[in-house]
């Protein structure tokens, strides 16, 4: 998202005060901040109480930059936290999961109780494939239950799952196989969307291929496809799974035990195994959830709209929400399935009272128009939420007005993978709430806005978001590279860390996030670096050279927009340019996952370098989003830049 469009959204002066229905019950009450900000470290040490230690830590934070460790003396199994203190509390009969299939009518209701066999279960049948404490397994999964009972059992057997995205094909699943050495995978057949089943199992299989070390392969039997089976490494579920002990006595790890990986891509072509460690981590997404959704874990019935193969899907719907002992709505299809009135069925049906979602779905439900949610009852929503890219005022209202019936307040929430949980949100009930601002930092988060020389700026000013302190839910860092791990945040502003977002204060004071500052584009609330793009387009034999760049994009925030110039080979040549583009951008999608795939391809005989040779990637995106051209003097031959405005105007798009 450019900061010139972000300026245009910046309406400082509509903000919505909370509403004193809400203040009166609200979970936080508004000395919270003072409390917190006494001794942050005392209260953070205060929330870890949430959770159910088998020996309670004496220590909290300590910390040597960039490393911290949170609590660690103390020692316990996360799985107990989210699922056995709940039924041995006598909570077992309450519901964990509505599940709701991508087919109508066909739906699974998991208790706390149920939740427990089935982790025992699963944690047996891994211990029996040979999982031990510190392997990495992989979790290749669509959304079902089972994802969720794998992750888990997982972790209950303080091994460590890396959840790679169902969307990201054979070879983006492969080199993270690799790249933390896993030797499990735990896979599904497929899985459906809209009624259609799409094949997992070919993908692992193909990347499997380049990874020897995986023994054994766990698949869950979900569209009953044709699988090819490799006997001695794959094992159906239902064969494994169903047969072990519905007990499993959980082991206590130390607080700081590696508990998952994700990976995400930042500004190189490598995606970077983000790692997160046990007691802070859930610490954090407990209390975030606690208090950012207000949740009654008696009444409540919550649901985060995002897939597990996600940090939004780690935090707020597996640990965070479990912790806690929510009702949750876990949803398989798309927002379509079965027609654009689906997700508002599912919340009156169910009676849900909070909704997590991005800004990109709100902004395809607001094209489908009112109507649709207009026709269904949606009066049990008491609370809604937003997450992983900038929303426009328009969108914000929108979301208010049509699904929170002008009455709930929206926690815009600012953070990333990195951060495992929220660091910014308005709180409801004590905060005011602006159209697309996260307006401050959580109780015990230090952040501030600065600028290029790391000075904090002026309210009305912008500059780039740091966070000043260390907190529970911080990555530990990025799996096997250390060294990147320091460059990336913490080697910019000496002593703080850099989140690499725009973002500005506004005249009270109040935070703007404006997108990101560095090569990573937000696509559909998904990160991809530009260079995993242009590396993926050199991969094919018909590319000499690739500049990619995001440009604003109506509905998914930003849009793969790609510059490339050929090397045409006899069997190329022929081909209409037209037919050559899409395959450009379907192998983008195979080599990367679908989401990659360039709204736009341009192809050009040369590409805007500076005299060193750079890549003007600014002036591409100038031309990507129609905008007058700034400073073209450094380049080596500034006539090119006009050429390609020209091709612009003349190539027709096409936005699958
Ligand atoms: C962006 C997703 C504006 C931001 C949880 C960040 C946001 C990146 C917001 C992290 C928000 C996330 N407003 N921008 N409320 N939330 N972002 O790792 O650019 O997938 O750096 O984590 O998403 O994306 P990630």
């Amino acid at each position: 998202m450019t900061e010139t469009r972000i300026e245009a959204w910046l309406d400082e002066d509509r903000a919505f005060a909370p509403s004193t229905e809400f203040s009166a019950q609200a979970n936080a009450q508004p000395s919270i901040y003072e409390e917190a900000a006494k001794d942050p470290v005392a209260w953070w040490r205060q929330q870890a109480n949430r959770l159910a230690w088998d020996v309670a830590p004496t220590t909290a934070l300590e910390w040597d930059l960039p490393n911290a460790t949170w609590f660690a003396d103390g020692t316990l199994n996360a799985s107990v936290s989210c699922v056995d203190v709940h039924v041995r509390e006598g909570r077992g009969a309450r519901v964990a999961f509505h599940w709701v299939a991508d087919a109508e009518g066909e739906s699974r209701t998991i208790t706390y109780h149920d939740l427990h066999r089935e982790v025992c279960r699963t944690a047996n049948a891994l211990l029996e494939l040979g999982v031990k404490k510190g392997d990495r397994v992989a979790v290749y999964m669509p959304m079902i239950p089972e994802a969720i009972f794998a992750m888990l059992a997982i972790v209950r057997l303080g091994a460590i799952h890396s959840v790679v995205f169902g969307g990201f094909s054979a070879e983006a699943l492969s080199s993270r196989i690799l790249d933390s050495d896993c030797r499990f995978v735990v896979t599904a057949d497929g899985a459906f969307r809209r009624g259609v089943a799409s094949p997992l199992k070919p993908a692992v299989d193909e990347a499997l291929k380049s990874c020897p070390d995986v023994t054994a392969v766990l698949v869950v039997q979900r569209t009953r496809g044709e699988v090819q089976w490799t006997p001695g490494r794959d094992y159906w579920w239902h064969d494994i799974v169903q047969r072990q002990s519905d007990v499993h006595q959980p082991e206590s790890f130390p607080a700081e035990t590696p508990l998952f990986i994700m990976y995400t891509s930042g500004t190189t072509a490598k995606p970077k195994g983000i790692f997160h460690t046990t007691a802070g981590y859930l610490t954090q997404a407990a209390t975030t959830y606690h208090y950012v959704f207000d949740v009654k874990p008696e009444s409540d019935v919550c649901w985060t709209a995002a897939d597990i193969g996600w940090i939004t899907g780690h935090s707020y719907i597996v640990y965070g929400p479990l912790v806690n002992g929510v009702t949750q709505i876990m949803y398989e299809g798309l927002p379509d399935s079965g027609g654009r009135d689906r997700w508002w069925k599912i919340i009156s049906q169910y009676g849900a009272t909070i909704l997590y979602t991005a800004p990109t779905t709100i902004r395809t439900l607001m094209k489908w128009g009112h109507q649709i949610p207009e026709a269904f009852d949606l009066s049990s929503l008491r609370l809604l939420g937003t997450v992983g890219e900038p929303i426009n005022p328009e969108a914000w209202m929108w979301y208010r007005q049509n699904i929170g019936g002008d009455r709930c307040p929206i926690v815009d929430t600012w953070w990333q993978t990195e951060t495992g949980a929220i660091l910014c949100s308005p709180l409801p009930g004590i905060t005011a709430t602006k159209p697309g601002a996260a307006m401050r930092a959580l109780p015990g988060i230090s952040v501030a806005v600065v600028d290029d020389a790391g000075h904090e700026v002026e309210h009305g000013q912008g500059g780039y978001l740091v966070v000043t302190a260390p907190w529970p839910s911080m990555t530990r860092g990025i799996w096997g590279d250390p060294a990147r791990f320091f460059d990336t945040y913490w080697s910019r502003f000496p002593g703080k860390y850099f989140a690499g977002d725009g973002a500005k204060l506004d005249s009270d004071g109040d935070l703007w996030l404006l997108g990101r500052v560095d090569d990573v584009m937000n696509i559909s609330g998904h990160r991809l670096s530009t260079t995993e793009v242009e590396h993926a387009l050199v991969g094919h034999r018909a590319v000499a050279e690739a500049a990619v760049v995001g440009a604003s994009d109506e509905t998914t925030g930003q849009a793969i927009v790609a510059f490339v110039t050929l090397k045409l080979s006899a069997e190329d040549m022929n081909k209409d340019q037209a037919a050559l583009v899409e395959e450009l951008r379907s192998h983008v999608a195979s080599v990367i996952s679908p989401i990659a795939k360039p709204r736009q391809i341009i192809l050009t005989p040369d590409l805007p370098k500076t005299r060193s040779g750079k890549i003007m990637r600014r002036l591409l995106r100038d031309v990507a989003e129609n905008r007058s051209l700034g400073d073209v003097t450094t380049l080596t031959d500034p006539t090119v830049v006009n050429m390609i405005a020209g091709l612009m105007d003349t190539r027709a798009s096409s936005d699958d």
